[in-house]
């Protein structure tokens, strides 16, 4: 008798924690689906993986391990990562790679390229919008766990746009943020593109993340005929 009392409790109560453990699964795939949306990162990115990439040189392999010991360790990194290279060698993979992996990790990433940023902040100024500049740039910067800017430099640098980055990444300084960078750019070519703030600029990126380099064949070209 005592026996049957004791397995009926043992099976509630493994019932209870199984129970438990599945409505936090649903909530936290409710959180990550919510958290992707917000992100920015569309469906294609949202395919990009550490799982997926392949790595055919010693390069790609380093940019791998770097990526996947940011998003081992985050938000605990001292640095960000820049990652450098021509077209179509998998930077914005990689860089999509950490922002899935994160998401699913439950924290809060903003994907996008500086033209996606700039004009998320430029609607800000048309009279029915309801959230300021300051208030888009605090949600970059405060409210955001990582921010990472696609692209870098392959937009028309305007001396706003300048300047709207340069308080972004200054307030990313500010508050110890690490920031994820993908260009096709070498520094000096990325001071140029800033113009006045050139140097500025990447003096803090440079002190900001630390710089991947990656070159390899242009996996687009390689892979036409199956993409
Ligand atoms: N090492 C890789 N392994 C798997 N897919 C890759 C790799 N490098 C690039 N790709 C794929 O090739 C395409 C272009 O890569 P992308 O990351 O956008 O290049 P980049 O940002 O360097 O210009 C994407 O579809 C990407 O998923
Ligand atoms: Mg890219």
């Amino acid at each position: 008798m005592e026996d049957e009392i004791m397995r009926f409790l043992k099976e509630s109560i493994e019932r209870n924690e199984r129970e438990a453990k599945e409505a936090l699964m649903k909530k936290k795939q409710e959180k990550v689906l919510q958290l992707l949306e917000k992100s920015g990162l569309g469906k294609r990115f949202a395919k990009r993986t550490f799982e997926n990439f392949r790595v055919e040189n010693k390069e790609l392999k380093e940019a791998l391990l770097k990526s996947k010991e940011f998003t081992k360790y985050f938000p605990h990194v001292e640095k960000g990562l820049l990652f450098m290279g021509p077209v179509g060698v998998g930077k914005t993979h990689l860089a999509a790679a950490i922002a899935n992996e994160l998401i699913n990790n439950l924290y809060s990433v903003v994907f996008g390229n500086v033209t996606d940023l700039i004009t998320l902040i430029r609607s800000t100024y048309s009279k029915e919008a309801d959230i300021t500049e300051a208030e888009i740039i605090k949600t970059f910067t405060e409210d955001t766990d990582l921010l990472i800017i696609d692209d870098l430099g392959k937009e028309n640098m305007s001396e706003y746009t300048a300047t709207i980055l340069y308080q972004i990444i200054n307030r990313l300084y500010e508050y110890e943020k690490p920031l994820i960078i993908t260009t096709n750019f070498n520094s000096s070519m990325l001071k140029r593109k800033f113009g006045e703030k050139g140097d500025a600029v990447v003096s803090r990126i440079a002190e900001m993340c630390e710089f991947v380099k990656i070159s390899s064949d242009d996996w687009r070209l390689k892979n036409e005929r199956n993409d």
